[in-house]
C-alpha cells in the first residue's frame, strides 16, 4: 500500500514525469515540438509521429512519417512539419485544432540499431475559447492533490 501513497500519480494517469504537455486551442493550430541532433547530412534519420505513447518499435496509428529529408506519408492535411527537416526539427504542426486531437503523441526518430532510437511522448490538451478542457487524462490531475 505504501508506494501507492508515494506515488499516486503512477496508478492514476499515464503521465510520466518526462512527458512534456502542450496546450491547443479549438480552431488554432498548435505545434509539438521534437527535434534532435543532426550534424552531418548522413544523422538525418527517418521518424515518424504517431497517437498514443510510442510503443516499442514504430509508431501506433501512425500520422505522419518521412524519409529522408521529406515528408513522405501524412494521415491528413492538417498535419505538417514546418521546421527544417535536414537540421533535425521535426515538430509537428497540427492545423485547426479539434477537440478530438486531444492525447499523446510520438515523435519517433529511427537510429539505426537496436534500442537506440529517440522517443518523445508529447501530451496535447485542448480548450475551446472559452477554456473548457476537452482533455479526459487532464481531468484526472486533481485526484492527485489528495495526497
Ligand atoms: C536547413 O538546415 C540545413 C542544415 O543545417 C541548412 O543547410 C539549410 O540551409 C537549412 N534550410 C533552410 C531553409 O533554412
Amino acid at each position: 500500500i505504501w508506494p501507492t501513497l508515494i506515488f499516486p500519480c503512477s496508478s492514476l494517469t499515464v503521465h510520466t514525469a518526462s512527458q512534456a504537455v502542450v496546450r491547443g486551442v479549438i480552431g488554432k493550430p498548435v505545434q509539438l515540438s521534437c527535434s534532435y541532433r543532426v550534424a552531418q547530412d548522413k544523422d538525418i534519420s527517418d521518424m515518424c509521429w504517431g497517437r498514443g505513447p510510442c510503443p516499442k518499435s514504430k509508431c501506433t496509428n501512425k500520422i505522419l512519417h518521412t524519409t529522408g529529408n521529406r515528408v513522405t506519408f501524412r494521415k491528413s492535411q492538417r498535419y505538417s512539419l514546418r521546421g527544417n527537416i535536414s537540421s533535425g526539427d521535426v515538430s509537428l504542426t497540427i492545423g485547426r485544432v479539434k477537440a478530438e486531437d486531444a492525447g499523446t503523441y510520438c515523435c519517433r526518430i529511427e537510429i539505426a540499431g537496436w534500442f537506440n532510437d529517440i522517443k518523445r511522448n508529447i501530451q496535447l490538451e485542448v480548450r475551446g475559447e472559452f477554456g473548457d478542457l476537452h482533455d479526459t487524462a487532464s481531468s484526472q490531475k486533481p485526484l492527485a492533490r489528495y495526497v
